[in-house]
């Protein structure tokens, strides 16, 4: 059951909200979008201390449901001292966006958070710089969010998980399957799609727009892509375009498994996890956030995770396959991943159409050169 905590600010008895509010970070706005609009049920507002520690030690939170990693609200100022009851303002840019109803305030051991998120605490890995930089002083407590308040991008495909599963609804989906992507659309991934769309009625996807590493492609640039894919290559009435909130936090095995619980909250049946879902850098096994999956209790997840092996264009086979379906050697495979595709704009290099479609590779190419210019 998805759990809204939308509120209108505009006839909340709550306010003032600005008094002693809490400046919101990225993340934290991300999350609190998502367990406003009901993407992070069961949660209803940010962990108190039972929840967290419970998270790190075995993935669940206290009443047993699984959760990988801890949803916190840093204090914008150590300093700030509140107290369980209080009702706090959440601001974002110097605007209330929501508030929190506080019911606990506990300090964390910012190492050890790391350790259990993103198993390292070398501060070069992207996750773990981001949380290094957040405050260990934490509240948490029920929190609301007036969601016409919060940054409106993209709005023509900001849908919440209710309005995904109306959609899916009005389409007549029984079997959904969710897509993740944080990267530019390229081979790979469409493959991966089409895959999934020869077994389910419909796929949602569901791209990444939150905050992501420096070197990530821009989201408004990927969006172009992902519409401009959908327009030529995908049967229109078979995809749904949605936008996932989400800050990235590159901890692999275990945000593949948060990555599935947005998007069975959000109506999907069937997630896709790829080669090194969530991943950056080494620090992750190719195949550790599929393996994680299979270590979860019977039941613990009522969805089903579509893992696919690492694709690539084979030339010999003129198409798109896997080791599981291609005899060709390495040498006639052209391997495809966010990284490569990176590369080759940033060495100004047209992606051929192995890698990304052409329309694809025009909208890389067009932003690269305004950025440039
Ligand atoms: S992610 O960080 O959001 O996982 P990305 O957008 O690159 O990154 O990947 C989206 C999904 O496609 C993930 O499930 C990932 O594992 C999968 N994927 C990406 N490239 C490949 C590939 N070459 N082969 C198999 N799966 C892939």
């Amino acid at each position: 059951m998805v759990q809204s905590q939308a509120v209108r600010l505009e006839s909340c008895q709550v306010e003032p909200l600005e008094t002693n509010a809490i400046e919101l970070g990225l993340k934290a706005l991300s999350d609190l979008e998502l367990i406003a609009s009901g993407g992070l049920s069961p949660l209803t507002g940010f962990m108190g201390q039972a929840d967290y520690e419970n998270v790190l030690k075995d993935m669940c939170l206290q009443n047993g449901t699984l959760f990988p990693f801890p949803i916190t609200l840093p204090l914008d100022d150590p300093q700030k001292a509140l107290k369980p009851g209080e009702t706090v303002g959440l601001c974002f840019e110097g605007k209330v966006v929501g508030y929190v109803e506080v019911e606990d305030a506990f300090e964390r051991d910012l190492q050890r958070e790391a350790l259990a998120t993103f198993g390292t605490d070398d501060a070069a890995h992207p996750g773990v710089a981001m949380l290094f930089e957040e405050s260990p002083q934490v509240v948490a407590g029920r929190a609301f969010a007036d969601l016409d308040r919060l940054p409106k991008l993209f709005p023509e495909h900001r849908l919440s998980p209710l309005d995904a599963r109306k959609a899916f609804q009005e389409r007549g989906w029984k079997t959904i399957v969710g897509f993740q992507t944080r990267n530019p659309i390229h081979r790979a991934h469409e493959y991966l799609i089409k895959c999934a769309l020869e077994v389910v009625d419909g796929v949602f996807l569901h791209p990444l727009v939150g905050a992501t590493k420096a070197d990530d492609v821009p989201a408004d640039v990927r969006m172009r892509c992902y519409e401009v894919l959908i327009e030529h290559y995908f049967p229109k009435d078979r995809v749904v375009l949605g936008i996932n909130p989400a800050t990235m936090r590159y901890a692999g095995p275990k945000e593949a498994i948060f990555h599935a619980i947005v998007r069975l909250n959000y109506g999907c049946t069937h997630f896709i996890v790829g080669r090194d879902h969530a991943g950056v850098g080494s620090y992750y096994g190719t195949f550790d956030a599929q393996k994680i999956f299979d270590t979860l209790p019977k039941g613990a997840l009522e969805m089903e995770i579509l893992k696919f092996d690492n694709a690539f264009y084979c030339n010999a086979c003129e198409a798109m396959a896997t080791a599981k379906t291609c005899p060709h050697p390495s040498s006639s495979h052209v391997s495809l991943s966010g990284t490569k595709l990176r590369e080759l704009l940033l060495n100004g290099e047209m992606p051929g159409k192995e890698i990304t479609r052409p329309a694809v590779a025009r909208v890389l190419i067009d932003a690269m050169r305004s950025h440039v210019g």
